[in-house]
């Protein structure tokens, strides 16, 4: 049996290599994908070879991620709950898709993660691994095995000389790449509690962030993030500056107690930078260039399209088609934004567009006003209609 397992290069992956080639006598094919993780990727290979992968594929997918997943997200106003932008979930769909690729070249019947059993990941894996190729095995062997503790997984590495980097124990479960960092677990399980400043992975704390608020002016063509004040730089390059500078003024986290797919509730905090700002940007370019039909429309199926994202339906019908709308509205989503990022806060001081609807002489209650009042009038008398008198 051959099976490709995704890889990370830490504790439970790696683990879960060594136990899946005897559990199942297999041959396994490590697949590590880098999509901007902050743990470094120099090492992984090696390690997935020593822990006795009979082949590695080591991955730069970060462009494919932002272009296919993120970029999507982004331009959908995808939120989970109205707050999370689905860094982690945006990517399991891409790790699954690459597994199955690989499934299908190395001639494997079965793929696997390393997943908990009560989270949202295994769920989106498995479920995204089978929309690809339902015929595929997945496995999960972190919910299989009997090793119910980090230090009975740390007891299997040492007894069976699997190399592991992690000594003291990591007080949080953190997953990251270059769209935003998700860490759960440990004292965050109290939600009476603020998260203790040692939590975060990125961010300036706002409170000692500088005092100066500093302005970044985002261009867009046709939906795309292209420029960050004049300068053009492809997708990572921009997601991976704008993250510097919004991360030094505090800007992009969140903490949620947020309905997990499997039914209970669970509290996580997140940090995403950089879409913070894009996603601030990116609706206010949309609110001056869209009717308000369209944008009230294409609001509401923001949170449909952060649930199908969240849910691990990501190759679905339904998200195509979602896709399909907001792509069809993108080349209009042209132009130029401006915020100002200062201690936490991202706010957006000014907005062009040479597809702009918004009309000075239509606005203005000033001399130039175009606006025709005694039509404005007749309007108001026959919206009135169908609810003159109706309040009882
Ligand atoms: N609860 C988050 C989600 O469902 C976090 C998942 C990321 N995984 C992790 N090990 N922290 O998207
Ligand atoms: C896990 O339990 O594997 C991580 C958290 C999640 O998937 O929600």
């Amino acid at each position: 049996m051959k099976i490709v397992l995704a890889y990370s290069g830490g504790l439970d992956t790696s683990v879960a290599l060594h136990w899946l080639k005897q559990r199942y006598d297999a041959e396994i094919i490590a697949f590590c994908a880098d999509i901007g993780q902050l743990e470094p990727l120099a090492t992984v290979r090696e390690r997935a070879l020593a822990t006795g992968a009979s082949k590695v594929y080591m991955e730069p997918l970060t462009d494919r991620y932002l272009r296919d997943f993120a970029l999507p997200a982004l331009q959908a106003h995808a939120r989970y709950e109205n707050k999370y932008l689905l860094a982690a979930p945006l990517s399991r769909p891409l790790i699954a898709q690459r597994m199955v690729e690989i499934a299908h070249a190395e001639g494997a019947e079965a793929v696997a993660h390393g997943a908990t059993g009560k989270g949202n990941d295994q769920v989106r894996f498995f479920t995204s691994a089978t929309a690809l190729d339902p015929g595929l095995k997945v496995l999960a062997p972190v919910i299989d095995w009997e090793l119910t503790s980090r230090e009975a997984e740390l007891a299997y590495a040492a007894e069976h000389g699997i190399e592991v980097s992690v000594s003291k124990a990591k007080p949080y479960s953190i997953d990251t790449n270059i769209w935003g960092t998700s860490i759960e677990c440990g004292e965050l399980d109290d939600i009476n509690r603020p998260p203790p400043g040692h939590a975060w992975q990125l961010t300036a704390d706002p409170r000692t962030a500088p005092d100066l608020p500093e302005q970044v002016t985002v261009g867009f063509e046709g939906g795309v993030p292209v420029a960050l004040d004049g300068d053009k730089l492809d997708l990572a390059a921009l997601v991976t500056r704008l993250t510097g500078l919004a991360a030094r003024h505090g800007v992009g986290r969140i903490d949620i107690v947020e309905s997990r797919i499997v039914g209970f509730k669970t509290r996580g905090i997140y940090e995403a930078p950089a879409a913070t700002v894009l996603m601030a940007a990116h609706e206010e370019l949309e609110a001056i260039i869209f009717d308000r039909e369209t944008l009230h429309h294409k609001q509401g199926l923001a949170h449909r399209y952060a649930e199908l994202a969240y849910y691990g339906y990501w190759f679905s019908d339904l998200r195509r088609a979602l896709d399909g709308f907001v792509a069809t509205l993108q080349p209009q989503v042209t132009g130029e934004v401006t915020v100002e990022l200062y201690k936490g806060s991202c706010t957006v001081v000014s907005r062009h567009s040479p597809n702009s609807r918004y009309s000075d002489s239509l606005a203005t209650y000033e001399a130039g006003d175009t606006f025709d009042h005694q039509a404005g009038a007749g309007f108001a008398y026959v919206w009135s209609l169908p609810i003159r008198g109706s309040h009882r």
